[in-house]
């Protein structure tokens, strides 16, 4: 038996180490890239969470998104959690006060658990697969709206920029049918909340794993779908475009990305 309880209490301490952060002195690293920071809480927050989480779960390898000594990265493995330390390190380093901590349990390339959690408002989202999504101990259950009926967020990071006429097309003409766009800069959050009802569609061209891996479940559990844009399966090995949203919205947006240009090289 998984000890999930014991995961969820590690996310949320995860989540201390973020509140407590000393922005003002703290040493920032560019990596690979336009505008790809990573900060020593990124990695301070990792390590924690591999040596929390290796405690809970021995056997377990990790697919992390920072550079740590403890990053045991083998996909053969029966189980691997995906980690993103701090999703929205722009977020974090510009002191915004939104960014999560996501992590997300997979069993032999399944996603069986995830958990998104943002310490700024003490909200954690989170699923095991077959027993139901929650927020906190609310149970999410969203209703199928369609892109007329709610809020659109979309992500972009600068150091992906090709295609980006085709995601900003895509996101004009879904403005203009919806009631509203934003862009939160935590992918993890984002997604999470459609599982809420406050967004009803999340489209990115290029994420990572560890990025969408745990909200993955989230969403799925509280009656949501999550594809890549053309609607292939998400890959749990190398990155992949996004598009996640209620039933409803989903088919919708797949159509309209179609009709702007997106097509499955992206
Ligand atoms: C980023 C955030 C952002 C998304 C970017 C991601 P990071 O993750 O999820 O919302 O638009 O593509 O890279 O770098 O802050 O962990
Ligand atoms: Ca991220
Ligand atoms: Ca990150």
């Amino acid at each position: 038996m998984i000890n999930f309880k014991a995961i969820e209490k590690c996310v949320k301490e995860a989540g201390q180490i973020v509140l407590a952060a000393d922005l003002e002195n703290a040493s920032v690293e560019k990596k690979t890239g336009d505008a790809n920071f990573c900060t020593e809480y990124d990695v301070k927050v990792q390590k924690f969470l591999i040596d929390e989480l290796s405690k809970i779960l021995p056997e377990a390898s990790f697919f992390g998104e920072e550079e740590t000594n403890n990053n045991i990265k083998d996909l053969s493995r029966e189980y691997t959690f995906y980690i993103d330390p701090i999703d929205g390190t722009t977020n974090f380093m510009f002191g915004y006060n939104h960014s999560s901590i996501s992590v997300g349990l997979a069993r032999n390339g399944k996603m069986m658990a995830g958990f998104v959690y943002n310490p700024y408002v003490d909200e954690m989202y989170k699923a095991v697969r077959n027993e139901g999504a929650f927020v906190n101990d609310k149970p999410l259950k969203m209703e199928n709206k369609a892109v007329s009926e709610g809020i659109i967020a979309f992500g972009c990071a600068r150091y992906n920029e090709s295609k980006i006429d085709v995601l900003f097309s895509t996101v004009k003409e879904l403005f203009l049918k919806s009631l509203s766009i934003r862009s939160g800069g935590s992918a993890a959050i984002d997604i999470s909340r459609i599982a809420k009802g406050a967004n009803v569609i999340y489209i990115e061209l290029k994420l990572q794993p560890y990025d969408y891996a745990a909200a993955s479940v989230i969403l799925e559990e509280a009656g949501g779908v999550i594809t890549r844009i053309g609607g292939g399966e998400i890959s749990l090995t190398e990155p992949c475009s996004i598009l996640a949203g209620t039933k409803k919205a989903h088919e919708e947006v797949m159509k309209i990305a179609k009709e702007k240009g997106y097509n499955s090289e992206f």
